[in-house]
């Protein structure tokens, strides 16, 4: 085959891989039947911890949350900058509701880009429209910060963001870990686990390319931000019992009177604001997934 005609293949093919993983934007009319409620927004946000990553990292504890982000966060690829999401021109005050769910729930950024899961909207996507539209309306009530993003940290080729297009075919699931969930109670825990607390982010292992090893969900994993491991937190690892586990998801209190450290400390401040029903539930949620050793 002559040159002239191999590039044309070439082209072609590019061309083709392009447009498989291009970003698939959700419809405009996402939300036109929907209305949202701020006062239920901000469990949401508590639930999914969205402050933790994204509020500025000399953020005082208390204070309505300034999300104004600027933290790094380590991993193989490189170091990721949390963005500026408050409210105002810097942060998402030009993104329409419809933009920031995409970003949400479905890892495509403004301008059609797809963004990195870093940010665990893999987890977030199975978040409902409801709980979305309340959160985005919780979030517009924030201060808004003048803070400017920080570029990420990372080298060829995970800096290309057509690339995370095909993560996303691989890896972007649209089912639950736990598919038999038997009862509402263990319904509505997968709900806070697998889709708003993100709990898999931290304390499941992870394959080479940065995915969850779902065979070993919650079974425990290295700590990404450096030493130590992140307990497993399935029966075959934690003794606790179904009310021992929810008090500490209440109080960050363990069995023993220890107190939890690290990043949990973080994630127990969000859900220590949840009602009792819904602690009990991640706590039966726990009881209820496959056991790793
Ligand atoms: C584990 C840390 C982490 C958590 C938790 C997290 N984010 Fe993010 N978020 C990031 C990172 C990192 C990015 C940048 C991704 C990129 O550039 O591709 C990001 C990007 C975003 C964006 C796109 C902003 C832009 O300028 O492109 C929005 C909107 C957002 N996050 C909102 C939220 C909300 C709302 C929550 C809670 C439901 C949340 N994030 C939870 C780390 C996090
Ligand atoms: C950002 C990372 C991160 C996320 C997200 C996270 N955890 Fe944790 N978790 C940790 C770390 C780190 C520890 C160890 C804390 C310590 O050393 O005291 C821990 C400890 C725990 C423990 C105590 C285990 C033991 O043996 O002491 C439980 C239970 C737990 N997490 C449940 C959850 C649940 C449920 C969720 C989701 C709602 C969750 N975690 C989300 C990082 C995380």
């Amino acid at each position: 085959m002559p040159f002239a005609a191999w590039s044309a293949l070439l082209a072609a093919l590019t061309l083709l891989v392009m447009i498989a993983l291009r970003p698939a934007p959700l419809p405009e009319d996402l939300f036109d039947q929907l209305t949202g409620d701020r006062s239920r927004g901000r469990l949401v946000f508590a639930a999914s911890g969205c402050s933790s990553c994204h509020s500025a990292p000399e953020a005082k504890p208390g204070s309505a949350p300034v999300l104004s982000g600027g933290r790094g966060f380590k991993s193989p690829f490189g170091t990721f900058y949390a963005p500026n999401v408050s409210p105002g021109p810097s942060g998402l005050g030009f993104w329409t509701d419809v933009e920031i769910a995409d970003a949400i729930l479905n890892g495509v950024g403004r301008g059609s880009t797809h963004l990195y899961p870093a940010f665990p909207y893999t987890a977030y996507t199975h978040m409902s429209q409801q709980d979305a539209v309340d959160l985005i309306a919780y979030l517009r009530t924030l201060p808004p910060s003048p803070a400017a993003n920080k570029s990420h940290d990372i080298g060829f080729p995970f800096n290309i963001r057509l690339g995370v297009g095909a993560w996303k075919l691989l890896y972007l699931r649209e089912g639950w870990v736990l598919d038999n969930a038997t009862s509402p109670e263990l319904e509505r825990g997968r709900y806070l686990v697998e889709a708003l607390g993100h709990c898999g982010e931290c304390h499941t292992p992870r394959n080479f390319l940065g995915a969850l090893d779902t065979s070993r969900w919650l079974g425990g994993a290295p700590n990404p931000a450096g030493e130590g491991t992140i307990p497993n937190i399935t029966s075959g690892g934690l003794a606790w019992s179904e009310d021992e586990i929810t008090t500490f998801l209440k109080t960050g209190f363990t069995p023993t009177f220890d107190s939890a450290g690290g990043e949990m400390v973080k994630v127990i401040a969000g859900l220590s604001q949840l009602p009792q029903s819904d602690l009990e539930a991640i706590a039966a949620y726990l009881k209820a997934v496959p056991p790793i050793d």
